[in-house]
């Protein structure tokens, strides 16, 4: 006699929808993931939005192999760059922005420990081109970084400077209450002098510019 199985309905919630791209969880092979897609921006014209669609979601995949050697990162289970499309592990967790804004109370060992990955990160060479709060997952396993969709490589100070600045720009608007204490903490952590005045020779140049 044939043995009936039930397979369980799959479902699909979507859990982020941002201005470039849609998240999904749910499940593939058993295992729980994000579906993320990169969604067409209609203001674009066509064949410019697919490229940069397609270059995104290609160095999104690479990256997150890239920096997956120095640091966490979701392990990558699928790239559709037909789709636009990448299916990720599901990180359990918070971002460090859900955390950090709800009055997390390790918050200062918290940001000594990102600014000590993100110099692994640029030591290896990658420059995360989008370094933000929300784009840092505390699992239990420890802090996990996404949304390489920005991200090159280079082992320039002047271009490792500018991705810290990105970050100090955003705590500065986001975290502003804390940012003394956790571009402090980033800073020790970080501990390169010469891209950290590098940081603040850029900015000096922004504002006389
Ligand atoms: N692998 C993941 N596991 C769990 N949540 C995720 C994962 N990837 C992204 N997210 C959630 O979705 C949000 C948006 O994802 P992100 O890749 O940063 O997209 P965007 O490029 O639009 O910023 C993140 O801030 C995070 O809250
Ligand atoms: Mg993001």
């Amino acid at each position: 006699m044939l043995k009936t199985r039930k397979y369980k309905m799959i479902t699909m919630q979507l859990i982020y929808k941002g201005a470039e791209a849609e998240l999904w969880e749910t499940q593939y092979l058993g295992f729980p993931v994000v579906v993320k897609r990169r969604i067409r921006k209609t203001y674009r014209i066509k064949q410019i939005d697919e490229r940069i669609r397609k270059n995104r979601t290609r160095r999104e995949a690479v990256m997150l192999a890239e920096a997956r050697g120095c640091v966490n990162t979701p392990f990558v289970l699928s790239v559709d760059l037909k789709e636009n499309t990448i299916i990720m592990q599901y990180l359990e967790g918070k971002t460090l922005k859900q955390l950090f804004l709800e009055g997390y109370k390790n918050k200062k060992k918290t940001s000594t420990e990102i600014g000590r990955m993100i110099k692994k990160l640029h030591d290896k060479g990658v420059i995360h081109g989008d370094l933000t709060t929300s784009n840092m997952i505390k699992t239990r396993k420890g802090i996990h970084f996404i949304d390489f969709g920005l991200s090159y490589k280079s082992d320039k100070t002047e271009d490792k400077a500018v991705d810290l600045l990105v970050f100090k720009k955003m705590l500065k608007s986001t975290h502003w209450k804390d940012f003394e204490e956790i571009w402090g903490a980033f800073k020790q952590g970080y501990g390169d002098e010469t891209v950290l005045s590098k940081v603040e020779e850029i900015e000096k140049r922004a504002r006389y510019a």
